[in-house]
């Protein structure tokens, strides 16, 4: 019988016999699958295993931070790279959400590579692959294959030349929750909603400017927050803010405004296949509207989405 204790046990195992002493480069995104890959290899190989995190500007407010920090709290010989710039540069002026993923994804590689070669001799690549990626990334039909290009699978490039251990390729997300938990990963990682690759980038309509990203954490940062202390959090499936560039007429004091809009998202899943909008309390949100008005500069109006899946997706983009 499939036992989290049991999976872990053998897959230690396996992992042992199939790299010896070769070294691993793997890279965190801050999310379930990938930490769970990480801890998993840690423990198969100690410090043989090198992550690399790439902070490429479009986390949530202060992630990149307290990730970092929760990853060298759990022991992983961890490398943080500041690349915010380099895809900051390659977003400026890109408006269509598939040449933003693009330039994220080639960014992402070449951060990646630079760092994955100052470690020497390495021989493998680990990824936090899940069954259901391995399923999309194959199928023809599957509407976020085609719809929008997910980099998630086999992204990289061939002059890498190294070979790929993913150890949770035959398991499906609740179980990697569960293995996450047998192997005491820290809950906010393990209960954290999925968050895109590209990130903030496609929940910024049209193009990306690091004054946009800013508002948009500050936006996103008291939505989420508001979530937990109501006690929802664990309730949506998947939750966060997008900045639309409209403006609209508002008043504030004496003063006319005419600024940009905040829409905010949340969605019941169980795959992100299909999605229904959360019916968030009234009063949960006449106060996170509140308190972006009041405290986000740049934004005077907040709107919810109330859009399902099909035929609205989750991301705007
Ligand atoms: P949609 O918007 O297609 O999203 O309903 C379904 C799920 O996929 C996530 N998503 C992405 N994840 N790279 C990713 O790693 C992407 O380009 C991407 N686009 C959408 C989305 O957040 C949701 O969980």
């Amino acid at each position: 019988d499939w036992t989290p204790d049991s999976f872990i046990e053998t897959t230690i195992a396996a992992l042992r016999q199939k790299l010896g002493d070769d070294k691993v480069v793997l890279g965190l995104s801050g999310g379930v699958d990938s930490s769970v890959a990480a801890v998993l290899l840690h423990h198969a190989i100690g410090k043989n295993l090198h992550c690399i995190f790439v902070d490429n500007g479009l986390l949530r407010k202060d992630e990149y931070e307290q990730v970092l920090d929760s990853y060298k709290h759990m022991g992983l010989n961890i490398k943080g790279i500041d690349a915010k710039q380099r895809f900051y540069d390659a977003l400026a002026g890109l408006n269509d959400p598939e040449k933003k993923r693009k330039a994220i994804g080639r960014v992402f590689i070449e951060v990646f590579d630079d760092a994955a070669h100052e470690v020497q001799d390495v021989k493998w690549l680990g990824q936090g692959t899940i069954y259901p990626d391995v399923i999309e990334s194959v199928s023809v039909k599957g509407p976020s294959a085609t719809i929008k290009s997910h980099h998630n699978v086999g992204g990289l490039p061939d002059f890498m030349k190294l070979k790929v251990v993913e150890p949770l390729n035959t398991l499906f997300k609740d179980e990697v929750r569960r293995v996450g938990k047998a192997l005491d990963i820290d809950p906010n990682i393990l209960g954290r909603h999925p968050f895109p690759g590209p990130g903030l980038a496609i929940r910024i309509l049209g193009d990306v400017t690091p004054e946009k990203v800013a508002i948009l954490q500050e936006a996103d940062a008291i939505y989420i927050n508001n979530l937990r202390s109501y006690g929802v959090y664990d309730k949506v499936w998947q939750a966060g803010a997008i900045f639309l560039p409209v403006q609209s007429v508002g008043v504030m004091g004496d003063e006319r405004t005419y600024e940009n809009v905040i829409c905010l998202r949340a969605v019941e899943s169980l795959d992100g296949m299909t999605a229904d909008w959360c019916h968030l309390p009234y009063d949960l949100l006449a106060k996170i509207s509140n308190e972006i008005i009041n405290n986000v500069k740049g934004i005077n109006r907040v709107v919810y989405d109330i859009s399902s899946k099909p035929p609205a997706t989750i991301e705007w983009e």
